[in-house]
């Protein structure tokens, strides 16, 4: 799998293309990370990436034209398009999964006040990481750039990935590690007694629990407490 990350901010991305995970997943050939710099496919001598709003309004705004040309720079017929703005669709743990299958994904930094609402158009789709406006897309790449290429097969354990919060509809069960005593606080006595029906029971009923005190909302969409 290959990512390319189209933004106005290429240095944001120094240390997190160095992340374990991802030098990792590059140097084993499972997945190349690409960040393009839009400022190079800008026209005329200043590469003006940003002009400010027609029918007026506060800040600046990331032009269409050296977007679009970056892009075709860098897209194949594979290529998946996302567009990262706090107007997209919620980000989730199953869109992850979907876009870990694609081939290439070019993932579109907005910046300043907004984009040019034409660079819509070249997007299979636009996402957002939360309900909160960023300075930047680029924190929102590296977000999806992260959860997308821990599910790249080989890069990741599956088991791992199997029992983290969201992959059954639940969050995840409370893990532990020594000591068993930490000033008082004991680490449940069924994780310490070597029965692994009862192990694997304690933490299903723990995940519920654990979803229904923080993510009530996960219980609603997955029908999991009715299974239960
Ligand atoms: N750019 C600014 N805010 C964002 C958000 N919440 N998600 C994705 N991209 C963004």
């Amino acid at each position: 799998m290959k990512i390319t990350v189209l933004t106005i901010c290429p240095e944001q991305f120094g240390d997190f293309a160095r992340t374990p995970l991802i030098a990792r997943a590059q140097a084993s050939g499972l997945l190349a990370f690409e960040v393009v710099d839009i400022r190079d496919f800008a026209p005329g001598s200043f590469r003006a990436v940003d002009d400010s709003p027609y029918g007026g309004g506060a800040g600046m705004v990331l032009r269409v034209e050296p977007v679009v040309r970056a892009l075709e720079a860098v897209r194949t017929p594979s290529t998946r398009v996302i567009v990262l703005a706090p107007s997209g669709t919620p980000y989730t743990q199953k869109k992850a999964h979907e876009l870990a299958k694609a081939e290439h994904l070019v993932l579109i930094c907005g910046h300043f006040e907004g984009m040019d609402a034409r660079i819509w158009d070249y997007a299979d789709e636009l996402v957002s990481i939360g309900d909160y406006v960023l300075t930047g897309g680029e924190l929102a790449a590296m977000v999806i750039a992260d959860s997308v290429m821990r599910l790249v097969p080989g890069s990741m354990k599956a088991e791992s990935v199997r029992e983290e919060s969201f992959e059954q509809g639940l969050l995840e069960y409370p893990q532990y590690t020594r000591p068993a005593d930490f000033c008082g606080k004991k680490v449940p006595d069924v994780l310490l007694s070597g029965d692994h029906g009862a192990i694997r029971a304690w933490r299903q009923q723990e995940a519920l629990r654990l979803t229904r005190e923080r993510r009530p909302d996960l219980l609603g969409e997955t029908g999991a407490e009715e299974e239960s």
